[in-house]
């Protein structure tokens, strides 16, 4: 689990604690605050920062649409560099620390160290590479060559060279996935195979195709529970390996429904349902509430908090009172996250109800009312700009 991320000089995360003053993220993390205020850049940060660990930093540009200069900071002095600390916890163990350089024009960090307890586990400095053997706490070099690679060198680490929490940390920063791009119509569209969903959503159908029996009529029975008309679902195969995705409803006797017409509510919650079956630690949803009825909000935070139950850790954003209302009190008191910007435009955050008004409101109404009688533009405007700071 990620317990902290500081990062510095990521578009408008110019210097920025998730969450702040030292405190530690938990299973389930809701992102509110104004338009603008980063909420969908920092799940980008988390995007980036497990792409930095898979390499192909070029490549995950190029499906953003995005140049290398877009990705540092704009606002006052020009750096190239973006600067990150994530901490992990495993299990009952103390923190491991990945600390970054990346240098935004080569692509790669210039500059890494992941720590435990003060003791070097990996260290990248001026392109040579110390890594700790497996379970010794001395590290030894094993490498000392230019090094070719994108993003961090984890991408490139032979993990039988590296100890168990330089493994552990590459591998749950692997499993980030970040689906806050999730559209209707990439969802529907047919695909070629696949074992993971795209950032939009695209290659559901060959996604859903590859699991289990059972984790298919598990899937099929939880989407029943926000669906009763849904039957039962197929994945069709077409020529040169393209699937997509048919839905039975029992309106009336065998109607069928291929997804290039299905409704766009149906295809999202399948889309957050079926991460329960993917390899993903750490998922996170931009706007999670869009396209569900109201009437489903409750069934969908539950769904999200069973997530976090099932060892995932999930983040989402969200502008919707409802979805706070059904997070109850004390998981919103921890989990909910103001993201603000004061007039320099660097995103900063706070902890929604640490702050007097929210708290006391929250005697007498849920989160989400608290919420809808809160104006945030007001709210913001009295927060300190350094309140991120430990
Ligand atoms: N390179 C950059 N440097 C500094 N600020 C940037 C940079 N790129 C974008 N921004 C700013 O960051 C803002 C944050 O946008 P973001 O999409 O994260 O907001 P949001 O909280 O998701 O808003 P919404 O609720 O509308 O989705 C943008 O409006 C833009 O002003
Ligand atoms: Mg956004």
């Amino acid at each position: 689990m990620i317990t902290n991320l500081h990062i510095e000089n990521f578009k408008s995360l110019a210097d920025f604690d998730l969450p702040p003053n030292g405190l530690r993220l938990g299973e389930f993390t809701c992102l509110i605050g104004l338009n603008g205020s980063g909420k969908s850049t920092l799940l980008q940060a988390f995007d980036f920062l497990g792409q930095l660990a898979i390499g192909r930093m070029g490549e995950w540009l190029g499906q953003r649409g995005w140049k290398k200069s877009e990705l540092a900071c704009n606002l006052g002095k020009r750096s190239p560099i973006i600067k990150f600390q994530m901490v992990f916890h495993f299990d009952e163990s103390d923190d491991v620390k990945w600390i970054g350089h990346f240098n935004t024009t080569l692509l790669r960090c210039t500059y890494e160290l992941i720590e435990k307890n003060g003791a070097k586990l990996l260290e990248v400095n001026e392109g040579r590479l110390i890594v700790a053997k497996m379970d010794q706490r001395s590290p030894q070099v094993i490498e000392k060559s230019d090094l070719a690679y994108e993003g961090s060198v984890l991408s490139i680490l032979q993990l039988k060279d590296a100890h168990s929490d330089v493994s552990r940390v590459k591998e749950v920063s692997q499993s980030l996935k970040s689906l806050e791009l999730l559209s209707p119509h990439l969802l529907r569209k047919r695909a070629t195979g696949a074992d993971d969903i795209g950032v939009g959503g695209e290659k559901l159908a060959p996604f859903l195709d590859q699991l289990t029996g059972e984790s298919h009529s598990q899937l099929q029975d939880r989407l029943r529970e926000f669906y009763p008309h849904l039957e039962k679902w197929i994945v069709k195969g077409y020529r040169f390996g393209w699937k997509g995705l048919r839905v039975w409803e029992n309106y009336s006797p065998g109607s069928v429904v291929d997804a290039a017409h299905l409704n766009d509510g149906m295809l999202r919650v399948i889309a957050i349902l079926a991460q329960a079956y993917s390899r993903h630690k750490v998922l996170l949803f931009d706007e999670i509430e869009n396209g569900v009825n109201p009437e489903l909000v409750e069934k969908l935070v539950k769904s999200l908090m069973d997530l976090g139950e099932n060892g995932k850790q999930v983040i989402v954003t969200t502008h919707s009172p409802m979805i706070l209302n059904y997070i109850p009190d004390d998981v919103a008191r921890e989990a909910v996250i103001l993201l603000y910007k004061p007039a320099d435009g660097r995103t900063r955050c706070v902890r929604f109800f640490d702050l007097p008004e929210t708290q006391l409101k929250l005697r007498a109404l849920g989160p989400g009312e608290v919420f809808v009688d809160t104006k945030l533009e007001d709210l913001v405007a009295h927060l300190p700009a350094n309140h991120s700071k430990p």
